[in-house]
């Protein structure tokens, strides 16, 4: 499974991506403005920060046309960038349209399978079922999951499912096990997803053993 950051703050895609494990990032209106910064310009900054992933970039024009538009002005902003389109008629109707010009889409706001079906045959490069928002509301995200990517696997669709509104990392564990092909991660679960307390106690263990070692000098308190 591979993974996005979910973020349009450049600071914490810097910080991950010097990990060596992001294959691309997404953001979404509201991530946009919690940035403060213009859209244009902050897209354009976080493909080059990340080389050859996945941009998503979402589309605010509510119909089909204004969607194309707006779609293929993004697209034009980068070759990095992926289309992100909401889960309406318009939306797959526009995806329809950008895929067939070669533009890769990633169509949000999935929650259920349906949904998720249509997608796929509208084009949808990506399909983001929402496995938070759906435990928000009492049902069960990672069955979604599970479920998207059980009947993609029986239809032989290439649609990749891409596991977001990831809230802790066993949601990210979950959704390895249940077949996503990628999981877009907040900032925040990157830094859970690293930290164990027994990693930090066996490394001051080592370095305490190190620093003690014969012909070492006095160990540093
Ligand atoms: C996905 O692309 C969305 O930007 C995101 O995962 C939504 O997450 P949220 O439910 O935490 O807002």
């Amino acid at each position: 499974m591979e993974f996005f950051i979910d973020t349009a703050i450049v600071d914490e895609i810097r910080e991950i991506n010097a990990w060596g494990v992001l294959s691309g990032v997404t953001t979404n209106p509201s991530l946009i403005v919690a940035s403060g910064r213009d859209f244009k310009e902050v897209i354009g900054e976080i493909a080059e920060l990340v080389p050859g992933g996945a941009i998503s970039a979402e589309v605010t024009a509510l119909d089909a046309e204004g969607m194309i538009k707006e779609g293929r002005e993004v697209a034009a902003w980068h070759k990095q960038v992926v289309v992100k389109l909401p889960l309406t008629p318009a939306g797959l109707q526009a995806c329809k349209t950008l895929t067939s010009e070669g533009i890769k889409t990633n169509v949000t706001l999935c929650f259920s399978v349906p949904q998720a079906l249509l997608a796929a045959r509208a084009g949808a490069t990506y399909i983001s079922p929402f496995a938070g928002r759906v435990d928000d509301t009492g049902w069960d995200g990672m069955q979604l999951i599970r479920e998207i990517k059980e009947a993609y696997v029986m239809g032989d669709i290439g649609t990749k499912v891409l596991a977001a509104s990831i809230r802790h990392p066993q949601h990210v564990v979950q959704s390895a096990l249940n077949g996503a092909d990628v999981a877009t991660i907040p900032y925040k679960v990157f830094i859970q997803m690293i930290k164990h307390p027994l990693t930090q106690a066996g490394l001051d263990a080592f370095m305490k053993d190190w620093a003690g070692r014969q012909g070492a000098g006095p160990a540093t308190p």
